[in-house]
C-alpha cells in the first residue's frame, strides 16, 4: 500500500523510529496521521468538497464517546458572510489564516444531545430522562465527548490526506451568539481545513518524553 504524505515537513524530529514497528498500523499511515500530520497555518487554493467532509465524517464517526452520546456537531462555513461573521470573533492571530482557508469548520457541543439517545442508546430507555433532569451532567458530558470527537475529526482529516489547523483563540460568547443564538450549542473548537501551503508549518515544538508522562501503579 502507498500513502502520500502531503507536503511532509523535512523535520528530522519526525523521523521513524524502531518504536513504529511495534504498532499493527503501517509506517506510512502512522507518519500520515501522526509523525508528518501537523497543524497547518497556510493552505493551498484548492477547494475541500462535501464528499470529502462527508468521508471525513464517515470515519470519525465511529470513535468512542460516553454512553455513545456523539454531541458534536459540525457547521461548515461555506458563504462569504458566514466566513466574515466567524473571522470577526477570532484573535486577531487567528484571523488572516481562518479568511483564507480552503474550509472552515465550527465544531460544536450539541447540549441537547440527550434526544437522541432513543437512537443511540436504544438499550437504555430511561438515558434521555437522565440526562434532561441535569444541566450540569449533561453539560459536562457534551464538552468531554465533542471535545474527543474533535481530536477524531482532526485525525479523519488527515488520513484524507489534508491537513487541519484546530484553533481555540477566540472569543466564545460572542461566536456562540453569532452562530447559535439558541443557546443549545457551544463552540468546542474552529478547525481550517485544506492542502497544506508552502509555508504551513511552524517550527515542530518538543513532545513530553514516555517517562514524564507514564507512570504505572
Ligand atoms: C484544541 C487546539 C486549539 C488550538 N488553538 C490554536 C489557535 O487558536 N491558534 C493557533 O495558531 N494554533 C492553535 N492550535 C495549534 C497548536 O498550537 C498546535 O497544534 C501545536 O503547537 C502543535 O503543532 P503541530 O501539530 O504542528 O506539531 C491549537 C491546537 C489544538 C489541538
Amino acid at each position: 500500500m502507498t500513502i502520500s504524505v502531503q507536503n511532509p515537513p523535512a523535520d528530522p524530529t519526525d523521523a521513524r523510529t524502531a518504536l513504529a514497528d511495534r504498532l499493527a498500523l503501517s509506517g506510512e499511515a502512522q507518519d500520515l496521521l501522526f509523525r508528518q500530520a501537523r497543524s497547518a497555518n497556510t493552505f493551498t487554493d484548492e477547494p475541500v468538497s462535501d464528499e470529502q467532509v462527508e468521508a471525513i465524517y464517515d470515519l470519525a464517526k465511529w470513535a468512542p464517546t460516553s454512553m455513545n452520546n456523539q454531541p458534536l456537531r459540525i457547521v461548515l462555513v461555506r458563504s462569504p458572510q458566514a466566513r466574515e461573521r466567524l473571522v470577526a470573533t477570532l484573535s486577531e492571530g487567528n484571523r488572516a489564516k481562518t479568511a483564507a482557508a480552503p474550509l472552515v469548520a465550527i465544531l460544536a457541543a450539541d447540549h441537547g444531545f440527550h434526544e437522541r439517545l432513543a437512537k443511540t442508546f436504544p438499550h437504555f430507555p430511561g438515558a434521555r430522562d437522565l440526562f434532561a433532569a441535569d444541566d450540569a451532567m449533561r453539560a459536562q458530558s457534551a464538552d468531554l465527548n465533542a471535545t474527543l470527537q474533535v481530536a477524531y475529526l482532526i485525525l479523519a482529516v488527515r488520513a484524507a490526506g489534508l491537513a487541519a489547523g484546530p484553533m481555540t483563540g477566540y472569543d466564545a460568547a460572542a461566536l456562540n451568539d453569532e452562530f447559535f443564538p439558541d443557546g443549545g450549542h457551544k463552540v468546542v473548537a474552529v478547525v481550517n481545513i485544506g492542502r497544506p501551503g508552502d509555508d504551513a508549518w511552524r517550527d515542530r515544538l518538543p513532545r513530553l518524553d514516555f517517562d514524564e508522562v507514564v507512570t504505572t501503579v
